[in-house]
């Protein structure tokens, strides 16, 4: 029988890291695993890396160290951050950006694929189209894994890099009025940053089409944690009390039956029309892609703060790497 490995014990961890350094060879496979202390420790290594990049650009904190990238669904910025966190910090990347490119395709098991990387590669990113594979996939192999997506359940390290983008330009989370507006029923972002934000004193509105709302599982736990939470099938009644607007995209590749998709695809639509009812404080965020739930126009508003929120995320990826292989 197979015994999953105990990676943080394992006689191959490399000399000289700091071991005892939180998280360090752990993976990272939801939001559920942090406190805010950890959020702290976290965003303070990724305030670090974001000062790192504007006076050097690069440099060798993860020098010799290998990621390697396998992504069974399609990504531009998780899949392009983490390249461009492992190779800010001199380190560099194995990229599996399209497994019908790799022995995947001939029918080898996500176990056998993780297991062949970590002969190669001292992390691995993982996204995968199946609610918990990389939860399985992290059993199977002694290198730590992050996840970066998995179906429609969570996406943690979008969602830190939310919470970074939050605290960065407003300063503080506390006492937000949060309004998630799109696809709650297939969007894991929203499901991994409602979690998140139940660590704090924060009230949550969820605006969605009747047939996508936020998954009861979600609303519960977060719920357990005291958190206002309040559902909307309309933005009018929510957005002039709303700090943060979390815009998403109705996500077309997970409905089984396209006209609904076609029903619902433009619900809500985020113009200049519709900011002007918004606070003059207020910020947008997005994960994108965007499919035209946020019209172009709103780009130049300065609340808009989904562009900044990529960047963000190079920040926050860069930390995690560092930390779980413990050189942070
Ligand atoms: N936000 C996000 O996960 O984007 P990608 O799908 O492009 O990685």
């Amino acid at each position: 029988m197979y015994t999953p490995p105990n990676k943080t014990q394992s006689p191959y961890l490399p000399f000289g890291d700091r071991q005892d350094a939180p998280f360090y060879f752990t993976d990272i496979l939801s939001v559920k695993q942090f406190q805010r202390k950890d959020l702290d420790y976290i965003f303070g290594v990724a305030h670090e890396m974001s000062e790192m990049v504007r006076r050097i650009g690069t440099f060798d904190l993860l020098k010799g160290k290998i990621l390697a990238n396998l992504f069974y669904e399609p990504s531009t910025r998780t899949m392009s951050s983490f390249t461009a966190a492992m190779e800010r910090l001199g380190g560099s990347v194995i990229p599996i950006n399209e497994v019908r490119y790799s022995s995947v395709s001939k029918g080898e098991s996500l176990p056998d694929t993780v297991r062949t990387l970590e002969c190669y590669a001292d992390v691995i990113v993982l996204r995968h189209p199946e609610v918990g594979s990389v939860a399985t996939a992290a059993k199977f192999t002694r290198k730590p894994i992050i996840n970066a997506g998995d179906g429609i359940g969570e996406h943690p390290t979008q969602a830190l890099l939310d919470l970074f983008t939050i605290l960065e330009e407003l300063g503080h989370v506390d006492g937000l009025t949060i309004t998630m507006l799109g696809d709650l029923k297939y969007g894991r972002t929203v499901h991994s940053l409602s979690r998140l934000l139940s660590l704090f004193d924060v009230k949550l509105n969820y605006v969605s089409p009747k047939i996508l709302p936020m998954p009861e599982e979600v609303v519960k736990e977060v719920a357990e944690k005291n958190i206002v939470q309040k559902q909307y099938n309309t933005l009018d009644p929510v957005l002039a009390e709303t700090d943060v607007l979390y815009v998403t995209r109705v996500q077309k590749e997970r409905f089984e039956d396209l006209d609904s998709y076609e029903k619902v695809r433009n619900e809500f639509i985020i113009s200049p029309e519709v900011m002007k009812g918004a606070k003059e404080k207020m910020i947008v965020m997005h994960p994108l892609p965007r499919v035209g739930e946020i019209t172009m126009e709103v780009d130049d508003d300065p609340r808009a703060a989904y562009f900044r929120q990529m960047e963000y995320g190079l920040y926050v990826r860069m930390a995690l790497l560092a930390i779980v292989l413990g050189k942070a």
